[in-house]
């Protein structure tokens, strides 16, 4: 295992790049099932959950070939129709493989995936929104056994407890593509990943209406084409750089970042006085030290999203006064609080609200990360903190950040990846 030692109040200068999104990422790659033609997909980030999706598709018998940020995939032929617990069960998005497995191949068997760190993440809007298509599923042995003669286009709500699901969205999406006739899926996710599997879809032939609404239409067809694309670039990556400069009170410019994919995140920041500017290609933040406590709610998208939810916590954890956060995606996504309070942070926990009395500085700490946002606002508080810290269990932060040491340190920061005993 590794760790990251970081000794804090280095202020970041220059210019970072975001990569592309590994949330849009994954469930593209996932799109390639639907066709028998080869299939592109550019500007993908050499991370963990990427390659345990390409061992997904070479289980199931597509070929897959790995050059730099270009994964071209042959699917011509793969037979496999089952994705086993071992890989599913590091990664939930391997679970976007059943839609597409179940309208081509008309039956699968995926692994449940259980639930992680974050909370209990149920997959049962997937499952609804399968079975409104007609795939016969049942559950055995920890696997959902789907079948279908043939799934049918029909008008299904997938909105649950706590609003649409994204993986849910993206699962029913692609199945509906190759069903007969008309699929209207309403509360459906907007976020911009989604968006980017609909335009890859749009590029295979599907007939697609709605992308990054509410309310989905899609016309079936009988048979998708290849694709070539150039994934979106990561507007977590990207909003994470942006508090790491407003945290450091540096000046950076992030490129890449988009503006129309971080309103929410954008408003927030702009709130608690960070001056963030769009730029031809990308943003910028400019340097500033004192800040306001805000109030942040996690929704769905357009909302503040729930992956940016701990590391905005690092930057209140230093601003003077009492921010509110609350949590209504992931009720339990508050394993960083601990933490935090470890480097001094002064934050009380009230089911899903988290209230922040901000002081005016952190103190570096040994800490340990639990999960992929979580290590991201352990790093921001170490980067901002006095002294050094060690942020343990780094493999979370990989799973999600290119290169991120990398990054910081050309950025000037003081960071070091170590072995850990
Ligand atoms: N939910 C249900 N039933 C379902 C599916 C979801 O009740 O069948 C609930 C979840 O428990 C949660 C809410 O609906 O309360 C939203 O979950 P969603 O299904 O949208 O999450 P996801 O699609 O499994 C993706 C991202 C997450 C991100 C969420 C929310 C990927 C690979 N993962 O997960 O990203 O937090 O959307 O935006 O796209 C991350 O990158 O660190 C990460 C966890």
């Amino acid at each position: 295992m590794e760790k990251l030692i970081v000794r804090g109040g280095k202020p970041l200068k220059g210019k970072v790049t975001i990569s592309g999104s590994k949330n849009a990422s994954l469930p593209i790659l996932a799109a390639a099932l639907l066709t028998d033609e080869l299939c592109v997909l550019e500007g993908v980030p050499p991370l963990r959950d990427v390659h345990t999706m390409i061992r997904i598709l070479r289980n199931l018998g597509v070929k897959v070939v790995q050059e730099g940020q270009r994964i071209t995939l042959d699917p011509s032929g793969y037979q496999g129709t089952e994705a086993p617990y071992k890989l599913v069960s590091t990664m939930r998005a391997s679970f976007c493989v059943l839609g597409p497995l179940v309208a081509k191949k008309s039956q699968a068997k995926v692994s449940l995936p259980g639930g992680c760190v974050i909370g209990p993440r149920p997959v049962d809007l997937h499952l609804k929104g399968l079975k409104a298509l007609g795939a016969r599923l049942k559950v055995e042995g920890g696997n959902v056994l789907a079948q279908t003669r043939e799934l049918r286009g029909t008008t299904m709500y997938l909105g649950g407890s706590y609003g649409s699901s994204v993986l849910g969205t993206a699962n029913v999406m692609m199945a509906a593509c190759l069903a007969k006739g008309r699929t209207v899926i309403e509360s459906a996710a907007c976020e911009p990943e989604l968006v980017d599997l609909a335009h890859v879809l749009i590029k295979m032939g599907a007939k697609i209406e709605g992308a990054g609404t509410p309310v989905l239409r899609i016309e079936g067809v009988r048979k998708l084409n290849g694709f070539t694309h150039r994934v979106i670039p990561d507007r977590i990556e990207a909003g994470t750089f942006l508090l790491a400069a407003a945290v450091t009170g540096s000046e950076l410019t992030v490129s890449g970042a988009r503006a129309e994919h971080l309103g929410a995140v954008l408003d927030k920041l702009r709130e608690a006085g960070v001056e963030v500017s769009g730029r031809e290609g990308g943003m910028q933040v400019r340097p500033k030290r004192k800040f306001r406590p805000v109030d942040v709610t996690t929704l769905p998208y357009p909302g503040f999203p729930t992956d940016m939810q701990a590391q905005m916590m690092a930057l209140m954890t230093q601003t003077p006064g009492i921010s509110v956060i609350t949590e209504k995606i992931y009720p339990d996504r508050f394993m960083h609080v601990a933490e935090l309070g470890r480097m001094g942070a002064q934050i009380k926990l009230e089911g899903a609200t988290a209230i922040v009395q901000g002081i005016p500085r952190l103190s570096g700490a040994p800490v340990m990360a639990s999960d992929l946002r979580a290590s991201a606002a352990l790093v921001l508080a170490a980067l901002s903190a006095r002294g050094t810290s060690e942020v343990s269990r780094l493999y979370h932060l990989d799973r999600g950040y290119d290169r991120v040491d990398h990054k910081l340190l050309e950025l000037g920061a003081d960071v070091r990846r170590e072995k850990t005993d």
